[in-house]
């Protein structure tokens, strides 16, 4: 059994292959946590982890102890992972141990997404409840393990048992009582177009945190934070990796406390937040999952990756290798009629494409971004035979139709806008602020799911479509909805992102074989929540090769390489103005979700040529990349950032494709050498140079698995040098002999 309780000593012991979590049941009832890292011996107690004699933390000076769901107001002033309000205004409570069971498997949440299991005893959940006797309240935690996964999912469920009505002011996913501070803390930052960037650094007294209040998980945080110590590395040294399956606003913070502890909590942001809990009912919160790792960061995201892509992505293209597509976003923009559109598909079809996406521009009398958002009929000035016939003339050049659509939006100038102007999000007696001339939907009303749900339909029921691209394009303001009453307006952020939950998950089912990728502004909302609908999302609108890598490396450090749209696009490019070798913007599009941005009636014919030969070789070794395992081999965030690479190894290690990048051409470089991972130690790899230089031909090496590993890669052997110029990618193939 992974999920053990003895009931003598009052503990649970959660053993999976490579982590142990432990909790007891304090003298007092309150739950206490004991331990969470790498596997202890089953039946052995721990409670001397534990306090000794506990007599609350008043007694005891706020010496802090290790608990599993913390509360204010009783002498534990870290930061709380339940808050509520009772009738009389006041907030404390008092949770103690009622009852447990032990369910197999991994109940699914109603109206959140949520990780799952497939197989018989892949997982088991363990549920502890711990009831305020004064007001009824009670909580059931939940803890679910996977008997082969170094991770433990998180949640909690807030039932008002009592009489009265109650109000949560916050209620984390998780909370975890860690026994010392000595960590660094990383986060996933940035913003438009920068989203994810590495930050790493000491803990410092006090609270830190990283969250969001904007309706999406944003661009400028992640719903990510890991504590690694400040000797880990990728492949050494412990970590605990946190991260919040949910896509709105979220908190993610760790304490630092007094006497050398750490406490890290993650969940919904309580910054506007409240939710009403009458009698009988009940509050649900998103899930969290606890990665710990005792050999580096790579072993904390290969967790992430193998979770993500195959039990919280679901439908039928989680496992299957995705299309490489083209994009008309930065070839045409809002310009372009159906033989504009013919043009490029044709000529992407000629390149090998598979997949034509029609961006924005198609519906209403959309020509910029004035109008028409909600109006989800195709212009008949671009369109004339609207999307069934596009689709038949797209697919008769033989390849897939692929289309845009934002439904979250509304449009001033629209048809929906004059029919439903009441159903944006507005406070009636304040000015609304438009953004990207838009206003938001509000998502919390049923009757707009519906609508937004009755309409897609018809709109992907209409034609050959086989792929979305889910845009949402402004953050939220003026956060309200008059349908809710005024002491239920605190509930409305999540309550609109409950809506847009079930918009995803009702069209999801109705088109099971459409392709989803999600969007925000390029990266806002990239999060694990969204993943459970659409198995990849557009990374970043910034396309710039040198800029992608450090976007992409980022987002690794929790998302698989399957979930990140990657595309080549023209230069120079549309966002920083930068000229890149067309050959760099393929090398690092290669380790994603791969296509293109571009107008191909424009390219010359030499760079046909070259997106010929990138589309054969992404075909050729689409599953290594798409689903292998990906390691993280030298940061664009550490030193000068010059050089970064990163690497994809097949499943058996027969193969592995290697990017290595390096912005700026040094002369006298000295020597470099690149270590590599997961390779078989006494298998012997062909490595060759994709492509093969035309200038300076590079041997082909045979190097066993064993030196490329513990001596590296020598860089100079395959003949890099300062002539390849700036912004120079080296895609390395290596083949068992
Ligand atoms: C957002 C997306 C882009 C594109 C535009 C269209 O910015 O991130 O990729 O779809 O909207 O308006």
């Amino acid at each position: 059994m992974p999920i053990s309780w003895d009931p003598q000593a009052q503990q649970f012991h959660l053993r999976s292959d490579s982590i142990s979590y432990v909790m007891r049941v304090l003298d007092n009832g309150w739950l206490g946590h004991l331990y969470f890292g790498t596997p202890l011996a089953d039946g052995a107690v721990y409670s001397y982890l534990g306090p000794k004699d506990f007599f609350g933390f008043s007694n005891r000076l706020g010496e802090p102890v290790a608990l599993e769901y913390p509360t204010g107001g009783s002498g534990d002033y870290r930061v709380p992972a339940l808050a509520v309000e009772h009738g009389d205004g006041s907030t404390v409570l008092d949770l103690r141990y009622k009852s447990h069971r032990l369910i197999s498997g991994k109940p699914a949440l109603a109206g959140l997404p949520s990780t799952y299991v497939e197989v018989g005893g892949e997982a088991e959940t363990l549920e502890v409840v711990l009831a305020d006797n004064v007001s009824g309240l009670e909580v059931e935690l939940r803890y679910t393990l996977y008997r082969s996964r170094p991770l433990v999912v998180r949640g909690a469920r807030i039932v008002n048992k009592g009489s009265a009505p109650l109000i949560i002011r916050t209620a984390m996913s998780a909370s975890l009582d860690v026994p010392d501070a000595d960590w660094t803390l990383i986060t996933l930052d940035g913003e438009w177009a920068r989203e994810r960037h590495v930050d790493r650094a000491r803990l410092r007294p006090g609270r830190q945190s990283v969250g969001s209040n904007r309706g999406t998980s944003s661009s400028q945080h992640n719903p990510f934070v890991a504590l690694a110590r400040p000797s880990t590395t990728e492949d050494r040294g412990e970590v605990i990796g946190v991260s919040l399956v949910y896509s709105g606003n979220f908190v993610a913070e760790v304490e630092a406390e007094s006497f050398g502890t750490a406490r890290v909590r993650v969940g919904i942001n309580p910054e506007g937040f409240s939710w009403l809990v009458e009698p009988g009912a009940a509050f649900e919160t998103p899930e969290a999952i606890l990665v710990y790792s005792a050999s580096g960061l790579d072993e904390m995201s290969q967790a992430y990756h193998d979770l993500y892509r195959t039990r919280l992505a679901r439908g039928a293209w989680r496992d299957k290798p995705r299309p490489i597509l083209l994009n008309s976003w930065e070839a045409a923009y809002f310009d372009f009629d159906e033989e504009r559109l013919l043009q490029i598909a044709s000529s992407a079809q000629d390149l090998g494409i598979e997949l034509f996406v029609v961006d924005d521009g198609w519906f209403g009398r959309r020509d910029d971004d004035t109008t028409s958002l909600g109006d989800w009929q195709p212009d008949p000035r671009k369109l004339p035979g609207g999307l069934e016939t596009l689709g038949a003339k797209v697919e008769a050049l033989g390849m897939r139709l692929g289309l845009w659509i934002e439904p979250e939006m509304i449009s001033r100038a629209s048809r929906l806008y004059e029919a439903h102007a009441d159903w944006q999000i507005a406070i009636p007696t304040r000015p609304k602020t438009e953004h990207r001339n838009q206003h938001v939907l509000d998502m919390s009303r049923p009757e707009v799911v519906d609508y937004l749900f009755d309409t897609l339909s018809s709109v992907l029921g209409s034609a050959p479509i086989s792929y979305v691209k889910w845009d949402m394009n402004r953050t939220i303001t003026e956060p309200f909805s008059p349908t809710l009453p005024a002491w239920r307006q605190g509930e409305f952020m999540h309550r609109y992102i409950l809506g847009v939950y079930s918009l995803y998950d009702r069209l999801t089912k109705a088109f099971p074989g459409i392709l989803f990728e999600s969007c925000a502004g390029g990266g806002a909302r990239f999060d694990p929540g969204i993943l459970a609908f659409a198995p990849q999302g557009w990374t970043s609108d910034n396309t710039d090769a040198a800029d992608r890598i450090g976007i992409q490396f980022g987002t690794s450090m929790v998302y698989p390489v399957s979930s990140m749209g990657a595309h080549v696009s023209a230069v120079p490019n549309h966002q920083t103005g930068r000229t890149t070798p067309l050959s760099t913007r393929a090398g690092v599009a290669f380790f994603g979700a791969f296509g293109y941005e571009l107008d191909p009636t424009k390219l010359p014919d030499d760079e046909k040529v070259q997106i010929r030969e990138q589309v054969v070789f992404y075909k050729r070794w689409r599953e290594l990349l798409q689903f292998g395992r990906f390691h993280r081999l030298r940061s664009p965030f550490e030193g000068d950032g010059n050089d970064s690479a990163w690497m994809s190894v097949a499943p058996d290690r027969r193969t592995a494709i290697v990017g290595f990048y390096q912005v700026l051409s040094r002369v006298n470089n000295g020597p470099r050498r690149l270590p590599l991972r997961d390779l078989d130690p006494s298998a012997s790899y062909r490595v060759s140079v994709w492509p093969e230089p035309e200038t300076v031909p590079v041997p082909v090496l045979k190097l066993g698995g064993d030196v490329l590993m513990a001596a590296g890669l020598a860089l100079e052997a395959t003949r890099i040098s300062a002539a390849q110029g700036d912004f120079h990618a080296r895609i390395y193939v290596l083949e068992a002999i």
